[in-house]
């Protein structure tokens, strides 16, 4: 069902401004800060079923895999327990092995994506433990999973994902914390991120702050006919999910790499034609990511940093800057700007934001 849009141009710039709130109601009542953990009710798990959870995979198509990747991290990060994501298109048609000790969590918007609901279907054929991470209340996946954790967004109308993304990697954020605080991760590390993601709404309106660098950057790289988009460990889905909202709004080609992979072939497409994306956060890896920005500027390659760092004076063309926040959130605010990046090029360019061509809202078709 629509909704008013509040006097914005199409409801993918209204819901890109919704998310603080969206966050907030994501986060609402599940922050516990007397025991450093969250709360999830809707999983209906104690903590002995917790523990017994040996890996976590996430499950969804296009953007809800990407930020299961997000959260596939977060739960190496936080619990340290090895997770993964697939995408459910695949899952489903390759006969899974279904591991008992597995946790799997089917992610989804709509919750009526045909390619998830059938994993989720085969999943629970073959008895394996299933959970949604869902935003439609009441729809298929939802219904099927039983429990899980509901996404909150609100209604979303754009066919580019951006609130229910942001909440998607928020709750994971939430559930990987939770996993960590049944085993190993220790009261401080638990306060400082419950603290970080109760002050994170806070810092996703800071980033709307920056929007007319976003949007000037925009307009200056419109002319490109492909683009890549850049980043390693945390910042790898970011880039994929970055170059998806580019695609599907622009049409323009953006291909993500993963920054150590690019000098083992795609590193030749480097020209001056050819703007990179790199996302660098100010973590252990910055040196690294400088070095890649380094090896593109070397082949006349123009680079848009998206960072929270102090970059070398003149090494990025422009800079999207990001607010700081706890090192593992990284990859929820780093997406932000680059929404932004997608909507200012594609409107740029001139395109129908909210009705993007070969494109429906929910797949629910194979
Ligand atoms: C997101 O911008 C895309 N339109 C698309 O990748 C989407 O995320 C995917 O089809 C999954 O949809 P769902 O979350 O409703 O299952």
């Amino acid at each position: 069902a629509d909704y008013g849009l509040d006097g914005f141009a199409d409801y993918m710039r209204k819901e890109i401004g919704d998310q603080p709130e969206a966050m907030r109601r994501a986060l609402l009542g599940r922050l516990d800060s007397r025991f450093s953990t969250a709360h999830l009710g809707g999983l209906r798990l104690d903590p002995r079923e917790l523990r017994s959870i040996r890996r976590v995979k996430f499950l969804g198509c296009g953007s809800a895999y990407y930020a299961g990747q997000i959260g596939a991290n977060l739960v190496e990060e936080l619990a340290r327990l090895p997770a993964d994501a697939e995408p459910a298109s695949e899952f489903r048609y390759r006969d899974p092995v279904v591991d008992p000790e597995t946790l799997y969590v089917a992610v989804s918007q709509s919750g009526e994506t045909a390619d998830t609901l059938a994993a989720v279907q085969e999943l629970t054929r073959k008895g394996g433990r299933v959970i949604g991470a869902v935003n439609v209340v009441g729809s298929a996946i939802a219904r099927e999973c039983g429990s899980g954790v509901f996404l909150h967004a609100g209604p979303e109308v754009s066919v580019a994902s951006t609130k229910a993304v942001t909440n998607m990697s928020t709750c994971f954020a939430m559930l990987a914390l939770l996993l960590g605080r049944v085993r190993d991760l220790s009261v401080a590390d638990g306060r400082r991120i419950v603290a970080a993601l109760d002050a994170l709404p806070r810092r996703v309106e800071e980033v709307f702050e920056t929007e007319e660098v976003v949007a000037d950057a925009a307009r200056r790289f419109a002319g490109a006919r492909h683009m890549f988009f850049v980043g390693r460990v945390r910042g790898w889905p970011v880039a994929r999910e970055g170059a998806q909202k580019l695609k599907e709004i622009s049409y323009v080609h953006a291909e993500a790499y993963q920054a150590g992979e690019l000098k083992h072939g795609p590193i030749a497409l480097i020209d001056s034609g050819m703007p990179s994306v790199v996302i660098v956060p100010d973590d252990e890896l910055l040196v690294k990511n400088i070095g890649t920005m380094e090896q593109i500027k070397a082949r006349g390659g123009p680079v848009i940093a998206v960072t929270n760092a102090t970059l070398p004076e003149g090494l990025a063309d422009a800079e999207l800057r990001v607010p700081r926040t706890e090192p593992e959130l990284d990859p929820i605010l780093f997406g932000i700007p680059l929404q932004l990046l997608a909507y200012h090029l594609a409107t740029e360019l001139g395109r129908d934001i909210d009705k993007p061509r070969n494109l429906a809202k929910s797949v629910t078709v194979e």
